[in-house]
């Protein structure tokens, strides 16, 4: 398994692997999350440095993006999503090699932090916490201690209300 920023060439593996990923019982129904992905690449919050693809020789196997949001509509910080796994190779470490290799790109980047909405269980062990005990409040508060952040620089870290670009709607 290789890991490297996306080149345009993979735009059509990343949305079969978002297809095969999010699909529900019917394949012939296309996820939401396809359209985002391709809404997320269009939107003027996509950075190439924060879109990563694992590969499986010429195969794209697993997709993570993070694109930049706001707080208190002023301040950018980073949120990540979708990430995803072909349903074959989920559970060999294909999402941990991901977040892994988006930490390290945000921490080049001297990215302050990185938010995200997910399972807490399996985001906490990239040190991810709840957001709202940084004072990064999501656009909805039932989504409580599911929007998580991970800091990288606490100092320059902001604070408030926080809006993911404009394609997640929220
Ligand atoms: C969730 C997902 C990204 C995890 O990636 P993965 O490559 O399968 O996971 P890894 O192999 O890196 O890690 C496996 C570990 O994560 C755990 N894990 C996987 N999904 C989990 C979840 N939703 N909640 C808690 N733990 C989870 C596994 O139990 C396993 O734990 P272990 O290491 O203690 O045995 C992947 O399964 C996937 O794409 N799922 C469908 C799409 C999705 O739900 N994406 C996330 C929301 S944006």
């Amino acid at each position: 398994m290789q890991i490297r920023q996306e080149v345009f060439d993979d735009r059509a593996g990343i949305y079969a692997v978002t297809h095969a990923a999010f699909s529900k019982d019917d394949h012939l129904v296309e996820p939401s999350e396809v359209g985002l992905v391709q809404q997320l690449f269009e939107c003027d919050r996509y950075s190439p440095a924060f879109s990563l693809v694992a590969t499986n020789g010429n195969t794209v196997i697993a997709h993570v993006i993070a694109t930049w949001g706001t707080v208190d509509g002023k301040h950018k910080l980073l949120g990540l999503g979708p990430l995803t796994v072909a349903p074959e190779y989920q559970g060999k470490g294909a999402g941990t090699a991901l977040m892994q290799a988006i930490s390290d790109r945000a921490e080049s980047e001297h990215v302050s932090g990185i938010v995200l909405l997910g399972a807490t269980g399996y985001y906490q062990r990239f040190g991810y916490e709840p957001a709202v005990s940084r004072g990064i409040i999501p656009s909805d508060p039932v989504w409580g201690d599911h929007f998580m952040v991970r800091v990288f620089d606490e100092r320059s870290l902001p604070t408030g209300h926080y809006r993911y670009a404009a394609p997640f709607g929220c």
